[in-house]
């Protein structure tokens, strides 16, 4: 196989999730809000939420161990794991090397990628260079979040949004029609702080003072996230169908970032998709960031959603601000 004839392939995924439900109810007793208001605002009526102990490596090791195992491929084969992620388990070092020792996938390279809810989205695109250039074989990319653990549970504006939880996608060299087709990575800086945790970092670092005024939690600017979410996410949607020679019309699935039930609706439907295009499960999971793309995969997989030779379009917006889109034809 040349250069140009390889292309990544998506062999394996796997997903896995917190036990613990917190729905809509619970939330109303937790925070001045209703079911109407979150159900209506934004499709969500449940989401998973890691236990006191639990930590984002346990369900990133757990989504790629069987990720690995829907590939049939054992974890010495992996050479590179990238894990998307802005909730790693500790600030040194990258959660990947974690998730690599448990996997004993001792000759695999590991890094952590932080782009927030685009980030599965930005793991893929690199992962794909480096299966497509012939330098890897075999590559797990992870999107892993437990966004409970930065969230202020006193914040109604907030807390109602976030899911934990965590999917993982195999990707190894196969050739035309089935592979990556294009990707897109965007980022815009100038709005970095619409979706944010102000302490923490070097800028500012722990204090009694931070915990003291929750400067260690996400704070968001909802409103004007939503209007750029849907525009940028057609915008790229649309750009990389160009760049694979596809049309709207030739997607088979659709799995979008799972933010808000209205912002799906809209890219849906500015794309001119059919509602059976769309894969939607934010009623259940809600907004699980660099993890939502590949636990909804892996979900419509199961449900035999997915065959062979049907085109997927990716797309996904969040924190940074960044968004990007991706498009594949499935090979397995
Ligand atoms: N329950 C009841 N009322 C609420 C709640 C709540 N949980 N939250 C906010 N409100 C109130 C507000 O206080 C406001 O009241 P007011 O009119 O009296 O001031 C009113 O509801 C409307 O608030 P908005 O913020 O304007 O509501 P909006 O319709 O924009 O919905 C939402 C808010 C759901 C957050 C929406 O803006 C959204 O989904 N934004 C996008 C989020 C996103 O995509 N984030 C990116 C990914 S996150 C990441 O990268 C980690």
């Amino acid at each position: 196989m040349t250069r140009g004839e390889r292309r990544a392939v998506i062999r394996g995924t796997g997903s896995a999730l917190p036990d613990r439900v917190l729905t809509n109810a619970d939330l109303e007793k937790m925070v001045d809000t209703s079911d109407d208001w979150i159900a209506t605002r934004t499709g969500i009526r449940e989401r998973r939420i890691a236990a006191d102990d639990e930590y984002m490596s346990q369900f990133a090791t757990r989504a790629a161990e069987q990720a690995l195992s829907s590939a049939g491929l054992p974890a010495s084969q992996v050479d590179l794991i990238i894990c998307a992620t802005v909730t790693p388990d500790m600030p040194i070092p990258a959660t990947a090397c974690i998730v690599q020792d448990r996997l004993g996938a001792t000759g695999a390279a590991a890094f952590d990628l932080a782009a927030g809810c685009s980030g599965f989205i930005y793991g893929l695109a690199v992962a794909e260079r480096f299966v497509a250039s012939g330098d890897y074989r075999a590559i797990l990319v992870i999107g892993a979040e437990l966004l409970s653990k930065f969230t202020d549970w006193r914040d109604r504006a907030t807390c109602v949004l976030f899911g934990d939880g965590a999917g993982a996608v195999v990707l190894t060299p196969g050739e035309a029609p089935y592979g990556v087709l294009a990707t897109s990575m965007h980022a815009d800086g100038s709005m970095a702080d619409f979706i944010y945790v102000p302490a923490g970092g070097t800028r500012e670092p722990a204090s009694e003072r931070t915990v003291a005024e929750r400067r260690h939690f996400i704070r968001m600017r909802g409103n004007e996230t939503f209007k750029m979410a849907v525009r940028s996410m057609e915008e790229t949607s649309r750009a990389v169908l160009e760049k694979a020679g596809l049309t709207p019309q030739d997607v088979n699935l659709f799995i979008p970032h799972q933010a808000n039930r209205r912002i799906i609706d809209a890219v849906g439907s500015r794309l001119g998709l059919r509602e059976d295009q769309v894969y939607v499960n934010i009623e259940r999971v809600g907004n699980t960031s660099a993890a939502s793309i590949p636990v909804a995969l892996d979900e419509a997989m199961r449900k035999g959603l997915v065959r062979k030779g049907d085109n997927l379009l990716f797309a996904a917006f969040g924190t940074g601000l960044t968004w990007g889109a991706a498009v594949c034809t499935w090979g397995w």
